[in-house]
């Protein structure tokens, strides 16, 4: 008798029946193999290859930096370890905006060279050119509405979006665009609980919030931010399962000192 237990893919199908079954849907950011295995193991039900990469694995100031060459770099290390998530890639900034081809390609690279399951990318309206284009080819797109940390530069801050009612009306519509062109979900950043979930029932399509409160269909974090390995970011939002920076810290110094006390390596250590 095999004891081979085959495992049930998550697929963009899953996340659409969890939210007409009133299941929340589980999404975590991972960027490299070793973490994107625990997070698969773990159950979770979306792995989000984002790119905060370029703030918490390259250590840059916005998402601006990252290119579609080192987001596909980590894509394929987190699909090496998947064995049940659903992976979703970020387009990253400059590859889809403006041009609906380019997004194409930049998509298709991703899908490739990757072996990714799906793509996201920021943006209503303006994109939804690119949006069409990439699901003509059979690509899942997510779309991410409220605060596109993209377009940084053009809000000036990272605050709460949509909390105006003519920003928010906008946001709705946009909402309605992404799913009517054939979005699987929308990511809704940084906006008013009640707002969040006023579009989470307004579409069909499951709704993943980040700090958009918990009438949405799922949340996602960033995996550094809620293991604590980033002391720095603390936003009202986030909630910290662990304080991996004190940890892994504490770690790396008792080292230094066994290796500076030549207590490491012991005789049970060595050949
Ligand atoms: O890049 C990212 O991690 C994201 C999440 C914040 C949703 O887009």
């Amino acid at each position: 008798m095999s004891t081979h237990k085959e495992v049930k893919r998550v697929t963009t199908h899953t996340l659409l029946e969890m939210k007409q079954h009133g299941e929340k849907i589980s999404m975590l950011t991972a960027y490299d193999y070793s973490m994107a295995t625990i997070v698969d193991q773990a159950g979770m039900d979306v792995i989000l290859v984002g790119d905060s990469a370029s703030n918490v694995m390259a250590g840059h100031e916005t998402t601006l930096p990252i290119t579609l060459d080192q987001m596909i770099y980590h894509a394929s290390s987190v699909i090496r370890a998947v064995k049940r998530s659903l992976v979703v890639v970020d387009l990253p900034f400059g590859t889809y905006q403006g041009d609906s081809k380019e997004a194409l390609r930049s998509a298709i690279r991703i899908m490739k060279e990757s072996e990714a399951h799906s793509v996201k990318l920021e943006g209503g309206r303006e994109v939804l050119e690119s949006v069409n284009r990439i699901l003509s080819a059979g690509i899942p797109v997510m779309g991410h509405l409220g605060l596109t940390p993209q377009s940084i530069y053009k809000f000036g801050t990272y605050t709460v979006r949509a909390k105006e009612e003519e920003e928010a009306k906008r946001l709705m519509e946009d909402a309605k665009l992404l799913e009517e062109a054939g979005c699987f979900a929308i990511v809704v950043e940084k906006v008013p609980a009640r707002l969040a979930e006023k579009v989470a029932k307004s579409v069909n399509i499951p709704v993943i919030g980040i700090g958009a409160g918990a009438g949405v269909d799922g949340q996602v974090l960033v995996m550094h931010d809620m293991l604590g390995i980033n002391k720095e970011f603390s936003p009202r939002f986030l909630r910290r399962y662990h304080n991996l920076y004190d940890e892994i810290k504490g770690s790396f110094e008792r080292y230094i000192e066994d290796v500076k006390n030549v207590d490491f390596p012991n005789e049970s250590e060595q050949y």
